[in-house]
This record gives structure tokens, C-alpha cells and sequence, in this order.
């Protein structure tokens, strides 16, 4: 949550800021700001509410020649969205400029204790606090006294301070958030996400919790907590700059959902060989895959949502006992793990606190834990014993699409690995099975060529108040993960349920207002669902279907058929998912809503 971003260099500071920020908006667009020196011995602070766009207006025809800056984008916790509580965030003397993410825990203290010695606080936010510590601490160098400050701190955070005696210099510090930094030899940058480095440089340090960071032109010097020189270690991203661009596509959702097939393949791309499913990152023994005698996966959103996929399949074909839990839960709980459990933790984003927090905990209970995840050095990375990347390519849009199917690709090679390596699939059928996986990116391709019949069903939602989701089995998932798409985006009241649990209670929330979509997809369970769907339609509600080409009974009785591709049903996620994204936007734009920043979300959720 919250973007931050600095520069100091030889360009004028402003635009390459306000540019990092507009990268790092799927992060909060509740406020944006910046602070550069002011050439008079002062800072100069311009912040705006809402979306970066008012901060670039505003800063427009403004005269900031400096070349050093902080910059930030709020996704609010402490005070709600307004200028004053925007960041940067000042101390009472002017002349410190501070941006922060993450949550300052003992704020509360140490801004009682700071108002007793004089100082004056502005806003409602925690951040200020840090403004002020580091003016107390103060005595001509800023890192000493960003060390001091962050000793007092609790929680989690990057900052990144600037001070107007050092025009030139910008401090960076990091607990439980990330920060990355980097330098092209005369630009040196510091952000929360490398999207916001990579046009300057590939060769990027991802600071560790407790480092400090003192950036000048060309230079990036970084400490450890008692201020000693540490030799940076540098990762290399090899993402491409073009998934920053819309490249065409009115919005992120619908060029991340058609970069799926890419996704797909270039996850699932090099893993079969001598007919073997090879994951050379597990790092995992003959000996350690016997001991598994079950599996736990963790995440949360959409994450956790391919983690159901992923017990389907695994306790299908490995037939090892698998649990999904929602990771805000798991680490509060005293889970039965231990060091026979592998847990599998999945994070787009690499740094949701929640699933670090689970992963923590996994491990101190002897666990092996390996993380699926997107980004390359992300938090998760480093905390677990093993990675797995998806191949998704950044992924801008806040609410996830191609990461989930790259995640579903991924645990599927996970399941077949695992029931290949315990000896219950045999070669032939895992090949097979492979082949089919690597078949799945063109139907696709081929379920984005023609999306008439979605646009015909986001007509029969786009004014309701509430719809229902309902499939069995795989499905189930693809359409709780539907249902929070819809109403991620388009601001809908959605709920999803296992089919044959509809007659159990939500039956009775069904009346000619309440749409359904129901996933009917050829299926061991097609005629239970359909029955369930002669249910809903005996109570007057109107319903969408996604059905298997060439399925007419469906046709007869359904509102609207969305007919995809045949697929074996263990492979239906992936193709079932992709009209259910398609029909969540389709119903966003609809109703008018900004499907790349929904309200009240942020895409990388690093709080509690
Ligand atoms: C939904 C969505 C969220 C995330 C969740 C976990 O579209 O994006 O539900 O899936 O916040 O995020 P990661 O996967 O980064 O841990």
C-alpha cells in the first residue's frame, strides 16, 4: 500500500517523479505529493487529493528546477484522504521532507512524546512522526539521524527522507516494506516497486529489513543499522518496459486478461523434460517428497482462489491431503504443520503481510515452504525456502487477471510434479496431462476472439443489485474468483457458492432481480449443476451460462450461454475464468466504473 519514490540526479526532478508515481498508483490513489528543495535553503511540498493526475496539473506550470525529490501515493490507514494528512510529510522547522509506507505502530507514543518537547503535528497520519524524530535527531547528518529515528520506530516501513541542507541526497531506510534502489551512474533512483527504476536501470538493490540507503547523483551507498558500508547485491530484472504501457487497449484489465495466453505458456514453457515435470526450484529431494504426508497452500484475494485450484488438483492426482487456507486467518491460528507439511504460499506481489506473516509462521514449525509468486526479489522470495515464478510479466490493473491464471499454470505443474515424483500418475499420463495444460492458451485465444455473448450478458447484470455465482467442483472456484471480480470492479454485490449448496440458504435470496451466472462446463457433476440451474430458473431468477460448445440443453433453458472451448474439467479454471473476467469488466464500464482503480484497494496490500 503507498507508492514512494525519490530521485536526485542532473534532470529536473518533478516530471521523473511524478512519472514514477503514476507507476506506482496501483499501490493507493487516495492523495498524491511531492517535496524538492526550493534553491532557498527550504523545501517546497505540493500535494493533491486523489489520483497523481491532480498532483501532475498542479505541479505543471510550477517553477521546480531541483534535481532531488521525494515523492508519494496514498492509499490511506491513519487520517483520511485530504492534503493536509497527503505526504510528504514536514517537520516543524521546513526542512525535513519525509514519505512513508507501511504503519508506524507506536505512533500514538511518540508523537505524545514529541508534542511535549515543542513539536507541532499538522495531520492525522503516523508518518508525520517520523518527520519530527528526525528533526529532533538532527545534527548535520541526515542517515545518522535516520538511524536514530527508525531505532524508535515500531511496525512497518520504507521511507525515504529528504533535507534542504543536502540538496543533493536523499535517505532511505526499510522494516516489512519494500524498497528498492538503483543507479544509471548520474540518476539515482529509490521506489516501492522496481516499475518505477527499470527505465533508468536493470541492476537494482532490494534493501533489506534494518538497511539504510544514502543516495547521491550516480551513487548508492548502503548501510547496515549501525551505519557500516554493506556491499549491495544486485538483481537483475528482465521484465519487460512494454507491460507498462497500454500498447493500444482502452484499460490495463482488458490487455493484462489478452496477455493471457502468453502467460500461460511462457509459465508452463520448459517444465516437461524426458517426459518428467521438472521444478528445479523446489529444491526438493526424492527423500523430502515421500515425507510429505500433506499439503497447506496460503494466500489471500485471488491468490487463495488459486490455491483451491491447486487442492483440486493435487489431492486429485497426488493424492496428498491438501488445505487452503486464507493466510489473515492461518496466522492466527495455531495450524496443524509441521515438518512432513509442504506449504505452498501464493502472492502475486510477493509482499501481502498476511501471507509473509503465515509463511513466518509455517517455517517456525519446521515446515519447508515454497512461494508462487510474480515478482522477481519481492519480500516472499527471500523469506521462503524455494520459489516458484509465474511468468506474468508486471501486472498494472489492481484487480488480478493474468496472474491468476499464470498461478493456476503454476500449481498445476506443482500437482503434477508431486503425483508424478509420489508415483501416482505414471509418465504417459502426466505427458498427457502436460500436453493439455500447453493446449489451454489457445482456446484462450480463442475465447477473446469472439466476446458477443458476454457483452449480451453484462446487459442482463449491469442493473441489478446483487448477482449469484454457482459451479461445482473446479468451478466453484472460478466462480468465487467471478464474483470477486465483479465486485472488485464494478462496485456489484456478488456471492459465489458451491451449487448444490444454493438449496441449503441462498436459494432463498433468489427472485427475478437476482441474476445468476452458473459454470456448467462438460463435467463429471454437469447434470447436478443443471438441475441446480432448473432451481434458480423455477424461482424466476435469470441465468448466464458458461457451457462447453455444442451443449444445447443448456441453450434451452439459459437467459444467455457463453460457450467456451472443450476442455478436460481439471483444466476448465483456466478457460472458465477468462469470460468471467471478461463479463466483470464488461459490467464495470457499464455502470461507468474505472476498472484499473477500483475504490478503497490497493494492489500490493503490505498492512494487516
Ligand atoms: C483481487 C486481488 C487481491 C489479491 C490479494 C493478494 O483482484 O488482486 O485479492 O489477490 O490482495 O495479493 P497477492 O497475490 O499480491 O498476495
Amino acid at each position: 500500500m503507498c507508492g514512494i519514490v525519490g530521485y536526485v540526479g542532473n534532470n529536473q526532478a518533478k516530471g521523473i517523479l511524478v512519472g514514477g508515481l503514476r507507476q506506482l498508483e496501483y499501490r493507493g490513489y487516495d492523495s498524491a505529493g511531492i517535496a524538492v528543495p526550493d534553491g532557498a535553503g527550504g523545501l517546497e511540498v505540493v500535494c493533491r487529493v486523489g489520483k497523481v493526475q491532480a498532483l501532475a496539473e498542479a505541479v505543471e506550470g510550477m517553477e521546480l528546477p531541483a534535481s532531488c525529490g521525494i515523492g508519494h501515493t496514498r492509499w490511506a490507514t491513519h487520517g483520511k484522504p485530504s492534503e493536509t494528512n497527503a505526504h510528504p510529510h514536514k517537520d516543524c522547522s521546513g526542512k525535513v521532507a519525509v514519505v512513508h509506507n507501511g504503519i508506524i505502530e507506536n505512533y500514538a507514543a511518540l508523537r505524545d512524546e514529541l508534542r511535549a518537547q515543542g513539536h507541532e503535528f499538522v495531520s492525522e497520519t503516523d508518518t508525520e512522526t517520523v518527520a519530527h524524530l528526525l528533526e529532533r535527531y538532527y545534527e548535520g547528518d541526515l542517515a545518522a539521524a535516520m538511524r536514530k529515528t527508525v531505532a524508535q520506530l515500531q511496525g512497518a516501513y520504507g521511507i525515504a527522507a529528504i533535507h534542504a541542507d543536502h540538496p543533493q541526497q536523499i535517505v532511505v531506510s526499510r522494516k516489512d516494506s519494500p524498497i528498492v534502489v538503483g543507479t544509471d551512474g548520474s540518476s539515482s533512483l529509490v521506489a516501492s516497486d522496481m516499475v518505477a527504476v527499470m527505465d533508468y536501470t536493470r541492476d537494482v538493490v532490494f534493501l533489506e529489513d534494518g538497511q539504510l540507503a544514502v543516495l547521491t547523483p550516480g551513487s548508492v551507498e548502503v548501510q547496515d543499522a549501525a551505519g557500516r558500508a554493506v556491499e549491495p547485491q544486485l538483481t537483475h530484472i528482465d521484465w519487460d518496459t512494454e507491460a507498462a504501457e497500454r500498447a493500444g487497449y482502452p484499460d490495463f484489465m482488458l490487455k493484462e486478461i489478452h496477455e493471457q495466453p502468453r502467460v500461460v505458456r511462457d509459465t508452463v514453457s520448459g517444465h516437461l523434460k524426458d517426459n518428467k515435470i521438472v521444478l528445479e526450484d523446489l529444491n526438493l529431494s526424492q527423500e523430502d517428497i515421500e515425507a510429505i504426508d500433506q499439503v497447506y497452500i496460503i494466500g489471500c484475494g485471488t491468490s487463495y482462489h488459486a490455491g483451491l485450484v491447486a487442492r483440486e488438483l493435487i489431492e486429485a492426482w497426488a493424492r496428498i491431503p491438501t488445505r487452503v487456507e486464507v493466510a489473515s486467518e492461518f496466522r492466527y491460528r495455531n495450524p496443524i504443520v509441521t515438518p512432513s507439511t509442504l506449504v505452498i504460499a501464493l502472492s502475486q506481489s510477493g509482499e501481502t503481510a498476511d501471507t509473509l506473516a503465515a509463511v513466518r509462521l509455517a517455517r517456525s514449525k519446521g515446515a519447508k515452504v515454497f512461494a508462487v509468486t510474480n515478482v522477481m526479489g519481492s519480500r516472499i522470495t527471500r523469506e521462503s525456502d524455494g520459489t516458484l515464478y509465474v511468468k506474468a510479466n508486471m501486472e498494472i490493473s489492481v484487480a488480478a487477471t493474468k496472474s491468476f491464471l499464470a498461478q493456476i499454470a503454476c500449481v498445476t505443474l506443482i500437482a503434477l510434479f508431486l503425483a508424478q515424483r509420489k508415483g501416482r500418475l505414471n509418465s504417459r499420463q502426466v505427458v498427457s496431462l502436460f500436453h493439455e495444460l500447453r493446449a489451454t492458451p489457445a482456446q484462450i485465444e480463442y475465447i477473446l476472439s469472439d466476446t458477443s455473448a458476454i457483452e449480451e450478458a453484462a446487459e442482463l447484470l449491469k442493473d441489478c443489485h446483487s448477482a449469484m455465482y454457482v459451479g461445482r467442483g473446479i468451478n466453484a472456484t472460478t466462480c468465487y474468483e467471478g464474483a470477486l471480480k465483479l465486485k472488485e470492479i464494478s462496485y456489484l454485490h456478488a456471492e459465489a457458492y458451491a451449487a448444490g449448496e444454493l438449496k441449503h440458504g441462498p436459494i432463498a435470496l433468489l427472485d427475478p432481480s437476482v441474476p445468476v451466472v452458473a459454470v456448467v462446463t462438460e463435467s463429471p457433476t454437469r447434470m447436478q449443476t443443471l438441475s441446480n440451474v432448473q432451481e434458480i430458473l423455477a424461482r424466476g431468477a435469470k441465468v448466464i451460462a458458461i457451457a462447453t460448445e455444442g451443449d444445447e440443453d443448456v441453450r434451452e433453458i439459459a437467459d444467455c450461454v457463453i460457450y467456451i472451448p472443450p476442455v478436460r474439467d481439471c483444466f476448465s479454471a483456466i478457460t472458465a475464468s477468462v469470460p468471467l473476467q471478461l463479463l466483470a469488466r464488461s459490467v464495470a464500464l457499464k455502470r461507468g466504473c474505472d476498472v484499473d482503480h477500483p475504490r478503497n484497494l490497493a494492489k500490493s496490500v503490505t498492512v494487516e
